[in-house]
């Protein structure tokens, strides 16, 4: 579905991205893991279109996408939520939800997004009328991924959805992205979680330094002496409730 050729990319003269390959098929959810400064961002901004590339190009569903704009690529189906978990306080729940399909004019299919965005996130259906500025920080997450979903996407890309949330909140939105890819839409999921995004993705890619240092099943890289090394110190959470949802 989506194929990234020698990507190279950044910012200005900076550049961040030295080189990425990745292939990510349809239906499948796919983790890209690193350290703080990677070039994860980076690389979802390029697939995004929000930054050029330098040098190699970005194929999805058989077309080159490479020179098209942002919102181009969102009527193809390329979605992304962003790290920065913004969403407009002073509107309500809804009025943000309804944002995300600001390309479409596919009332009915609108409606039936809606449905589900409030299926998976009860929360959400309780606080519609409520301005956006008054939900906690879990909450905000799961406005946003709400968002994405209203946008149609074929393939959603989430950056860190985790971050900052406690344990609980984080399950809850791993399953939910979970139950979203059994809907038949592609993940690309960014995490700093590393032992939870391994779990809930079957593919992972490891990026140090703008390259891909690692990649593989996600299930072999949880047991990988270089990845238990450098990233899965700590506790393990009670992960088992992301595919039981
Ligand atoms: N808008 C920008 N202008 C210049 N440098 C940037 C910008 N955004 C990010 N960077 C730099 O690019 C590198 C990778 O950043 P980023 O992709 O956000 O990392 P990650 O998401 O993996 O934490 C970092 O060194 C960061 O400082
Ligand atoms: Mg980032």
């Amino acid at each position: 579905m989506l194929q990234i050729n020698n990507m190279q990319a950044g910012y200005g003269n900076l550049r961040i991205l030295r080189g990425i390959n990745m292939e990510i098929s349809a239906g499948s959810i796919v983790t890209l893991l690193g350290g703080n400064g990677t070039g994860k961002s980076t690389l979802l901004k390029a697939v995004s279109g929000l930054i050029p590339l330098m040098e190699g190009s970005i194929s999805f569903d058989g077309v080159d996408i490479t020179g098209l704009k942002p919102h181009e690529r969102v009527r193809r189906g390329i979605v992304q939520v962003t790290q920065a978990k913004e969403a407009y306080p002073a509107m309500t729940v809804e009025e943000n939800l309804m944002l995300g399909a600001y390309t479409r004019k596919d009332r009915g299919a609108i409606k039936a997004d809606l449905d589900q965005v409030y299926e998976f996130f009860p929360v959400l259906r309780e606080r519609r009328v409520q301005l956006s500025g008054t939900l906690s920080g879990g909450e905000v997450q799961m406005l946003v991924i709400g968002r994405g979903m209203m946008a149609g996407p074929k393939m959603l890309m989430l950056d860190e959805p985790s971050a900052a949330l406690a344990p609980k909140v984080v399950l809850d939105i791993f399953g939910n992205i979970n139950r979203i890819a059994k809907t038949g839409v592609t993940i690309l999921v960014v995490e700093q979680n590393v032992r939870m995004a391994l779990i809930l993705a079957e593919y992972g890619y490891i990026i140090r330094d703008g390259v891909i240092m690692l990649q593989g099943d996600a299930k072999k890289l949880i047991s990988d002496p270089a990845v238990k090394e450098s990233f899965l110190g700590g506790s393990v959470a009670d992960t088992s409730k992301i595919l039981h949802n």
